[in-house]
């Protein structure tokens, strides 16, 4: 019977042997970096899987690069990293690990909310640099949660995650989404599907959940941020590119946004330099979904999905 080869593009949190079963020949990528596109060649020659990160970039040369690649399983929710048309177009099968971060994702949201919200960065920062004098009725005063507006932009998997816990804040639920959610998850929620435009101006907190697609490109852009009602906060947990970070520099900038909660970078993993020199804005290098749970879980789906 043919071994099979699977590349595996970074060392996981489970032992890819483990799953895969012993008719596959596992090949894991030894440095703990993404691989270059020669070394990802390389590492693909033979290979009837690839098991990949987002911070792959899984192109249609790469995928052209070995006629025996069957199946690219990506570690993430997000496949916006592989070219999944000239994929199809060859034949070769894409999957990726949906529902086993959702929990994890929408608490690393409610974490930047409140973080944002209740300015944690800023006062964490005086702290520590020796500036806090003692309580003040006026100290870094936040953003009152209970009645304000969340509005979610995605209502998916864990758009409708984050939606759940904002119950338990009292807070008022729009989303928007290309389309209508049944009525039995958006009842108990309270959450009401309105335009993107009723999104933008009715939301006192915003958040993210769609994902990276030609559609949703700088759907946040300048038009966008003056759209969105003044003194609001935007969180971003999905992608960084459906964010133009420019427009959002200007919109902080100029006071109409309060602050801004972001995991994800449009350029990453570089951060814009305005946004880092920003007290308002707390900013965390794409952990959304970084629990030990998670991560176990999301590799072991991976390997599943190479052995089926
Ligand atoms: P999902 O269940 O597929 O939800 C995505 C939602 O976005 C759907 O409701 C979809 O509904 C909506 N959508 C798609 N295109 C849209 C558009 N053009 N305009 C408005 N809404 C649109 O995905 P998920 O599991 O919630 O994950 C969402 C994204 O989060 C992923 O794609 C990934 O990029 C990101 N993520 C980030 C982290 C992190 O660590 N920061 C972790 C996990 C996931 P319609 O198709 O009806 O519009
Ligand atoms: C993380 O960003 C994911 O898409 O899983």
């Amino acid at each position: 019977m043919k071994r099979h080869k699977v590349f595996v593009t970074r060392t996981l949190p489970v032992d890819p042997l483990e799953i895969c079963g012993n008719g596959i020949d596992v090949e894991v990528f030894a440095q703990d970096r993404s691989p270059t596109t020669d070394e990802l060649q390389a590492g693909i020659q033979g290979a009837t899987g690839l098991v990949s990160l987002l911070t792959d970039p899984i192109d249609g040369a790469l995928l052209g690069a070995n006629p025996s690649l069957r199946i690219v399983a990506n570690v993430a929710v997000g496949y916006n990293n592989i070219d999944v048309e000239v994929a199809t177009q060859k034949g070769i099968w894409v999957t990726n690990t949906p529902d086993v971060l959702t929990e994890a994702t929408a608490d690393g949201t409610w974490a930047l909310i409140l973080a944002a919200a209740r300015r944690l960065g800023e006062g964490e920062r005086i702290l520590r640099s020796g500036q806090f004098t003692g309580w003040s009725p006026t100290l870094l005063l936040g953003k009152e949660l209970r009645g304000a507006t969340l509005g979610i932009f995605g209502f998916g998997r864990i758009g409708q995650a984050v939606a759940r816990r904002a119950v338990g804040f009292g807070m008022q639920i729009l989303y928007h989404s290309r389309s209508a959610i049944p009525e039995e998850i958006t009842q108990p929620l309270g959450a009401r599907l309105v335009s993107k435009e009723e999104l933008l101006s009715s939301s006192d907190i915003l958040t993210i959940h769609c994902p990276l697609t030609n559609e949703t490109h700088h759907t946040f852009d300048g038009a966008a941020f003056a759209t969105m009602k003044k003194g609001s906060i935007l969180i971003n947990t999905a992608r960084g590119p459906v964010v133009d970070e420019e427009a959002l520099v200007q919109a902080l900038t100029n006071g109409h946004l309060t602050s801004a909660g972001l995991d994800v970078f449009e350029h990453e993993p570089a951060v814009n330099k305005d946004l880092l020199e920003m007290p308002n804005v707390v900013l965390l290098p794409h952990m959304g979904s970084a629990t030990i749970e998670g991560r176990i879980d999301m590799g072991e789906k991976v390997l599943i999905n190479i052995r089926t």
